[in-house]
């Protein structure tokens, strides 16, 4: 079952164009790698599937519906998240409580009255479900930890984590582990590996690290200037005369080959 459709995107900022006539589907469950050089527009791919951005033209359908003209939060309540490098964690709270409100957020308290004190009273359940995600993404003895005290790559799990607290359907990781040492990597990498073995989960992942896409995505999307340029398995990919060339002088794509 196709779970995402883009039909011939493209997205204009000025006379530039992001996004040239992209059209992608992505199946139920299926782990998805989105590789291309820097600036190819990848993450506008994900700024416009999830909703931040409107295409100039094209559609985004998911789950059959079109969602391309919805707002984010619309996008998002039928299960398509993106995750943020940075800004869904809030530092002050606890790791726990971080998911907990997230979870609150989502079953359907309005932000007005979470601005108003309300979020005080989180419901037990709130705090159940956010251990449960904590375990499932390796946080769980941190839960007490101020979220302003984890190392970096705790820090973007814990992103995940609030991410999850959501109920996704379809997750969009864009750069998971960028910046990440390499304890941080394969602890991330583990977890999205999970989501997708485990849960079932749909994913897209937007990564630089070679290894990291290689190793877990069972398709990948190659883009180059907006337009595609190459899909398959790794092996294809990583065979591919178009993205061999497309990549040259980016060593880590050609000495991981
Ligand atoms: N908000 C924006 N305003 C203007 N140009 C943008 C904006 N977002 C992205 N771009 C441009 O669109 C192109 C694709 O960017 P981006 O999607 O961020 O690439 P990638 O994530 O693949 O590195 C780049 O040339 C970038 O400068
Ligand atoms: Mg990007």
């Amino acid at each position: 079952m196709v779970l995402l459709e883009t039909k011939e995107l493209s997205k204009y900022f000025g006379g530039l164009r992001a996004l040239r006539d992209l059209s992608i589907e992505v199946e139920a469950g299926e782990i998805r790698g989105v590789i291309g050089p820097n600036g190819a527009g990848k993450t506008t791919l994900f700024n416009v599937i999830s909703g931040v951005y409107k295409p100039s033209s094209g559609s985004v359908y998911f789950k059959n519906e079109r969602v391309s003209a919805m707002s984010p939060s619309e996008i998002a309540a039928r299960g398509a998240v993106r995750t943020f490098q940075r800004d869904a964690v809030i530092h002050d709270f606890s790791v726990l409580r971080n998911v907990a409100v997230a979870r609150h957020l989502h079953t359907g308290q309005t932000l007005l009255k979470t601005l108003f004190g309300n979020i005080g009273r989180l419901q037990r359940q709130d705090e159940e479900k956010a251990e449960e995600i904590l375990e499932f993404v390796g946080l769980y003895d941190l839960r007490h930890e101020l979220a302003a005290n984890l190392a970096h790559g705790f820090q973007r799990v814990l992103g995940i984590a609030i991410a999850l607290a959501t109920e996704p359907v379809l997750l969009m990781l864009d750069e998971p582990v960028a910046g990440m040492n390499p304890t941080e990597t394969a602890h991330m990498t583990g977890v999205i590996d999970k989501l997708h073995k485990e849960r079932g989960m749909t994913i897209m992942l937007v990564e630089h690290d070679m290894k990291t896409v290689m190793g877990i995505c069972e398709r990948i999307t190659v883009i180059d200037f907006g337009e595609k340029l190459a899909e398959g398995p790794p092996k294809e990919i990583k065979n591919d005369a178009k993205v061999v060339e497309a990549y040259l002088g980016a060593e880590d794509f050609v000495a991981q080959r």
